[in-house]
């Protein structure tokens, strides 16, 4: 493909990835292989927000290639999307050391990446994976408050944030590296991506006229 023939939304797409592999902003950038910007679908109408990546994702500058992004691509697979029709990104685009939690500074200077991406894929539905996803966009961008993963899971939010113009549904779970080890934690985790399966079905619905997989396309707009 040529330059002329990407729309406008992927050239600022591959603006943002420039930019997070030049970033300098937090320390994270002394120890980071490659960085990790996200990847997925530029015209989903839902983005899963994790994390921070590891070192897998490190090596390879793509998100959840690991142990839990297999599970990650499981449950996908399971309520029949894939991360090809889906946005996958997180709240830090470089590894932390030793695969140590984010800080808030790091997860704040990064912060200026994860709006971006927010308002370029303007999603309908933002599902955050962890504590650290859901705190960011419960607290930094929705200005409510977070009582934490297990208080919010299993239950849908319409949130207004102040990255996007209207009101999208959040749906906090757990990170899928929780799980992995946690047959119960498992279970819940399945639970929350059946309850993902039918909002997606009834925002599609709303639409009128519209499939499923005008859903994900968007159908050429
Ligand atoms: N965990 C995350 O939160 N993100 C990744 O990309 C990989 C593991």
């Amino acid at each position: 493909m040529t330059n002329n023939t990407h729309s406008s939304k992927e050239r600022m797409w591959y603006e943002i990835i420039k930019e997070i592999k030049e970033c300098t902003r937090c320390d994270l950038h002394k120890y980071r292989k490659k960085a990790v910007p996200g990847e997925g679908s530029l015209n989903s109408r839902v983005l899963f927000l994790g994390e921070a990546p590891g070192r897998k994702e490190d090596e390879e500058g793509r998100p959840f290639v690991g142990a839990a992004g297999k599970l990650l691509d499981a449950l996908l697979r399971n309520i029949g999307l894939s991360r090809e029709k889906v946005f996958i990104t997180n709240v830090v685009k470089c590894r932390p050391p030793n695969n140590r939690d984010p800080r808030e500074d790091e997860i704040c200077a990064c912060s200026v990446f994860t709006n971006r991406i927010l308002s370029l894929i303007d999603p309908d539905i933002i599902v955050t994976l962890g504590n650290h996803a859901g705190k960011y966009v419960f607290t930094i961008l929705g200005s409510r408050s977070w009582y934490g993963v297990s208080r919010h899971r299993g239950r849908v939010y319409e949130l207004t944030l102040n990255v996007l113009v209207k009101k999208v549904r959040v749906i906090p779970t757990y990170h899928p590296a929780a799980a992995l080890y946690n047959p119960i934690l498992r279970r819940e985790l399945e639970n929350d991506f059946m309850l993902i399966q039918k909002v997606i079905h009834s925002v599609s619905e709303k639409r009128e006229g519209r499939t499923l997989l005008d859903f994900f396309g968007r159908g050429g707009e």
